[in-house]
Parts: C-alpha cells; structure tokens; sequence
C-alpha cells in the first residue's frame, strides 16, 4: 500500500503515553528521515479530559475520552495500547485486530495470558502485534532474540527484568538496609508501587520470561508451569553472607535448554559472581543475558521502565508497523509466538533442576549438630562445597552458612524435610540458588 502518512492511535496517555507523543510530535522528521515511514499522530485516547502535557503540543482534536475512535476509525492504520491491565486492554486490541489494524502494546500481563489468542488472530487478520515495550523497556531484547539471532539454538537467558527488585537488593548490598525499609523509601520515592506486591513477588518478571520463553524456545508457557519466587524473605544476612563469599543476590529470570525438548523456567533470588556483569547491574537498570551456541554469551543493559526507554520501544515498535501497512505484510514477531503453540518444548519441573546452593540454617551450638546435617545432605547425594559458622544468637543458636556443589531440587527438598526434623535445627532454612554461567 502506498500511503504517505500511517496514521496512529494511542490508547492511553499516561507515563509511557505522553513519552510516545512526545517522540511521535518531536522527533517526527527524524523518524521520516531514519525509516522512510511518516507518521502521523492521529488521535489520543484518556480516559478523563481536558488534558495537557509539558513538551506535547496535539493536533487539534487529538484527544478523546472514547476508544472507538481510535480502535473503530477507518483512518487509523497502527493502535498502540497503553492503557495497562487485562480485561479492557484485551478486548479493545481484539477489536483492533479485527477491524485490521497493527497493534503495539506494551502490555506483558495480557501478553503472557491471552498471548496464543491474540497472535492467531493477527495472523488470521494479516496484521501486526508487537511488544517490544513489554519486556525490559527500552532494551530492544525482543527483537533481538527474533531477528538477531533468529540462527542460534539459545543455551540460556539470564534477566534482570525487575527494576523494582533490583533498587531495592541494590539498595540492600550498598546501605545495608532491609527489605521493608528500602520498599517504604522506593515507595516515597515512587519507584515502587503502593501495592509493590506483583513486583516483589517475582510476577512481573515471571509475566517476561514467558515472552522471552516464546521468543527464544518458540514456547507458549503458562506462569503455573514454573518456579516464582520473589525477594521478601531476603534479609540483610544474605545479603552481607553472599558478599562474604563473593557474591551479590539479583533477582533473575532464568531459562535454560537442558535436553533438546525442555526448557527450565524459574523466576528466582539467585547468588551470581560478584565479578560478574550482572552482579554490577545496579539500581532500577534492567539486564538480560542470552547465551547461544553461534553467538556466545551476550548481554544487554538499560533502562527497564519509565517515560522515555519505554516509550523508545514503543515507537521502535511502531515503525515497524507502519513498515508492515506499507509493505502489506504482517510481522515476522507474530509468526514466532504462533509457532511456539505447536512447539513441543515442554518445561523442566523445579524438582528436576541441578544447581549449587546457598543454605543458611539456624542451629543450637551442640556438638554434633553439623555432623548430623551434613549426613542427612550426604545421604541424598548433596556435597558441601564450604561451610562457615556465623553469628551466635545469644548463648543459643548460630547460622550456619553452606555453599553446595550441584544437586538436584528435589534431592534437596527432600533433604531439608528431614533436617527439619532435627531437634537442633531451629527454623525453616533460607535456601538461595546459585548460578555461576553468567560468570564471563
Ligand atoms: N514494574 C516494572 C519494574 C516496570 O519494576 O521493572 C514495568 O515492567
């Protein structure tokens, strides 16, 4: 199709919202002059008016409290949906689609849920759905895992994709500081949510590893499928222990290929080499690792959230939309996330998983008592790599610190299930994976 001008259609002008608007008014001639494509901003969709924002000058009649005018208007050729959450947000891109526009979205949630849905109706309607935006803000790794290298067999996918958790265990390596008192100032501050709970919770990056998952292993795989865990229950002993023995805590989004048909999957705190890459990943930034066979190990680092990365993507997005109106074609990305619903790559259970650990329990100060742990850990095939005895408790109780060599989950549970029965054994242990391949 030869048109002169793609016309576009923001559903939503919140943060991200008014950063789009803001490249798509300001930089409109760079893009012209960049992509071949002009595009024009054609209508805004808020939910309350009237509304300005600083740096935005609108066309006229740009803003409308109605969705209809974007996702049902004839002229628009490319919706943008960033209005957020799920229920809404999916049935106006439905109509979208179905009305036969490119959508971009920046929507992870709807993605990692009605994912499958939504790309087999793109490509029933020859349309476009990208999602750059979605995963680690302005960090192009979607489009990186589909075009870039689209001629690797991905080994592993290490993410930091939290800028949330990652602030807040920054925070706690440097300041020394707990948990609830950096999330009560990342909140004063507004880097935290006032529910910060799908962050925290390690669900919001498990809401990306499904994309990359999709991506990288053309897996359609369901947040029930794997391990979440997030990092309330880190405190300021590991944090100062893992330091001692040469590691920092991230929150990692991880996924692996073990065996040609399954990927594992696990969204987790993780002891990475403090000399690593990723451990000096600090702050909100945002950072995944890929590991593939012809390209080696990669990293790409940058900003996770806020106006302007995010909105980077969003418009990175939509020009290859405007590319896909012109050239008649939908995107290459849809096509992937399709082919992943015939996929047999199936997920490696947590049980089945093979990696070293950090364990801290806190004992009586008996004689005997590391003797008796270290049996029961023996007898179910699991070695100590080291050991050290930390901070007495009063008279009473100490930590005891162990780093394993590899072992298997379940061997572990099974392991911790009977050094609970232990009379000297006085709590539930904290139990941190440790993952050494993002050492390179
Ligand atoms: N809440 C996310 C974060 C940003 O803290 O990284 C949006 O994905």
């Amino acid at each position: 199709m030869d048109k002169s001008c793609i016309n576009v259609g923001i559903l939503g002008w919140g943060t991200v919202g008014t950063g789009v608007s803001k490249i798509l008014m300001n930089q409109n001639s760079l893009i012209a002059k960049n992509s071949g494509t002009e595009l024009c901003l054609k209508k805004i969709v808020k939910r309350t008016l009237p509304a300005t924002r600083q740096g935005v000058e609108l066309p006229m009649d740009c803003l409308t409290t109605d969705p209809a005018e974007v996702v049902d208007n004839p002229e628009i050729d490319i919706v943008v949906e960033l209005i957020g959450g799920v229920t809404t947000a999916h049935s106006l891109i439905k109509r979208a689609i179905q009305n036969g526009k490119h959508v971009v979205t920046a929507n992870k949630a709807l993605l990692a849920e009605h994912g499958g849905e939504l790309f087999q109706l793109a490509s029933e309607h020859k349309v476009s759905l990208n999602f750059e935006a979605s995963t680690a803000g302005g960090i192009p790794i979607i489009k990186t895992l589909q075009e870039s290298f689209a001629g690797n067999q991905i080994h592993s996918l290490y993410g930091i994709v939290n800028g949330t958790c990652n602030y807040i265990l920054t925070e706690m390596h440097e300041r020394a500081v707990d948990f609830s008192d950096v999330l009560k100032v990342a909140q004063d501050k507004g880097y935290a949510e006032a529910d910060p709970t799908l962050d925290v919770e390690g669900i919001d990056a498990a809401q990306k590893l499904i994309l990359l998952i999709a991506l990288a292993y053309r897996s359609n795989i369901s947040l029930s499928q794997f391990h979440v865990e997030g990092i309330t229950s880190i405190t300021q002993k590991e944090i100062q222990y893992a330091r001692e023995l040469g590691y920092v805590i991230k929150l990692l989004a991880i996924a692996k290929l073990t065996d040609g048909n399954r990927v594992e999957a696990r969204v987790h705190p993780t002891l990475v080499p403090e000399r690593s890459l990723l451990a000096n990943v600090g702050g909100a930034f945002n950072a995944v690792c890929v590991i593939g066979d012809a390209v080696g190990p990669t990293l790409f680092y940058g900003q996770g959230a806020g106006e302007m990365p995010t909105a980077s993507a969003v418009v990175a997005d939509v020009i290859d939309a405007a590319k896909s109106v012109q050239q008649g074609v939908s995107s290459p990305i849809s096509q992937a996330w399709l082919a992943g619903a015939q996929a047999e790559v199936g997920v490696c259970p947590i049980d089945d998983i093979e990696t070293r650990y950090y364990i801290r329990f806190v004992v009586a100060d008996r004689p005997g008592v590391l003797a008796k742990i270290g049996t029961i850990l023996g007898n179910w095939q699991i070695s100590i790599a080291s050991v050290i005895q930390k901070d007495p408790h009063g008279m009473e109780t100490v930590s005891l610190v162990m780093l394993t060599h590899k072992a298997q989950e379940k061997n572990m549970k099974a392991a911790l299930a009977e050094i609970y029965t232990l009379e000297d054994v006085k709590d539930e242990a904290q139990l941190i994976r440790i993952e050494e391949e993002v050492d390179f």
